[in-house]
């Protein structure tokens, strides 16, 4: 695996270092991602203002690189809701991997304005600052919320619905902030709609954890896990391994695949049932068979669509995106992840 780091354009990497920003630096996907470009020798700086990140992500950073490679890491606490700092943290950068925003469609619903205001104007204020820096690209984490109602399935990238969540709301209003910049600023981005993520540093806990961390805490210890609904609902889990390849190859992307948004999954649809099937094998794998190993399943939730999966055919083509992990690939990975101790 990781043939893709073999990318003509990844390996001229190593020789010509760049300086990259990571916002959302101390998250699960922003922490990946700085790890990545830290063992590709390059300059980073992370900008985190803890509000769903944790301290310990960059320290298990710093211990998977080398004591030089963490010399090239710069670190900023800092929100992105404020202009200066962003400003402060643009400067002298080459490529912004834009991934601070607070996610969770429930917690959209419970708090508009929180997320509006990181997710919208947190955007704005990194987009000004990053155009002002002229930075040679930026990429931003788009989402698969921004389908909504749309029914087709595939997702393909120009076909999108009305979205259905205050959250969703938001990561549209980036990619038509983002274009328009593009169109009167020449500013080059490109926005990945991210499928369901998953894979190490995904934080279980919390009202809004996601469904693969959350369901290998309960089953580690000991609690029943619920599945909203009959468990056909099927989603196109995606390990963060091939997220981390994505944003590299966008960001050092032609001009013609600028000014853009890509599906970002692995393109393949796995039912609630298939994940928990998949988690309870590969935790007995590890020697930690679940005590409790059937579902408890309870009413749907709503607003969640039922199925969902991507055409990922745009991001192959025009990205040289190649994912390299399966869902089931990912989750042995995860599940190492999570049963360590
Ligand atoms: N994980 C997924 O499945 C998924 C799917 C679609 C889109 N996304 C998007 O990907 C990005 C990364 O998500 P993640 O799963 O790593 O979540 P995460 O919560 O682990 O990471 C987000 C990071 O942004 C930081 N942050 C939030 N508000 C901030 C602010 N005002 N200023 C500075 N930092 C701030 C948080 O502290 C956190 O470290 C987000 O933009 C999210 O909306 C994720």
């Amino acid at each position: 695996m990781n043939s893709w780091l073999e990318n003509p354009s990844i390996v001229d990497l190593r020789s010509q270092p760049r300086s990259w920003l990571v916002t959302g630096a101390a998250g699960f996907i922003g922490s990946n991602l700085v790890e990545c470009l830290l063992q590709l020798d390059q300059k980073v700086c992370g900008l985190d203002n803890f509000a769903t990140g944790h301290r310990r992500n960059l320290d298990l950073v710093r211990d998977s690189v080398t004591p030089a490679q963490w010399q090239n890491f710069g670190w900023m606490e800092g929100d992105i809701r404020d202009l200066d700092c962003c400003q402060r943290a643009c400067q002298g950068i080459q490529h912004v991997l834009h991934q601070a925003a607070l996610g969770s469609v429930p917690r959209s619903l419970e708090n508009p304005i929180a997320t509006h205001e990181a997710n919208a104007s947190g955007f704005l204020n990194m987009l000004v600052a990053a155009r002002d820096a002229a930075v040679q690209s930026f990429v931003y984490a788009a989402s698969s919320s921004t389908y909504g109602d749309h029914p087709d399935l595939p997702k393909v990238e120009d076909r999108v619905g009305r979205p259905l969540s205050p959250y969703a709301v938001t990561k549209l209003v980036n990619e038509l902030y983002a274009e328009v910049f593009g169109r009167n600023y020449g500013f080059p981005s490109i926005g990945l709609r991210y499928f369901n993520v998953f894979g190490p540093r995904q934080d279980p806990d919390g009202a809004y954890a996601a469904v693969i961390p959350k369901w290998f805490d309960a089953l580690l210890h000991g609690r029943p896990v619920h599945i909203n609904g009959d468990g056909e609902t099927s989603r196109d889990f995606c390990f963060v391994e091939n997220v981390v390849q994505v944003n590299l190859l966008a960001a050092l992307a032609e001009p013609a695949a600028m000014n853009q948004v890509y599906n970002v999954a692995f393109g393949q649809s796995t039912t609630l049932n298939q994940l928990f099937q998949l988690i309870v094998e590969n935790l007995a794998a590890l020697d930690r068979q679940p005590a409790q190993a059937t579902p408890v399943y309870q009413g749907f939730r709503a607003g969640d669509v039922r199925h969902s999966l991507a055409d990922i055919t745009k991001a192959k083509e025009l990205l040289g995106y190649a994912p390299e992990y399966s869902v089931r690939d990912g989750l042995r990975k995860a599940a190492r992840w999570y049963t360590q101790d």
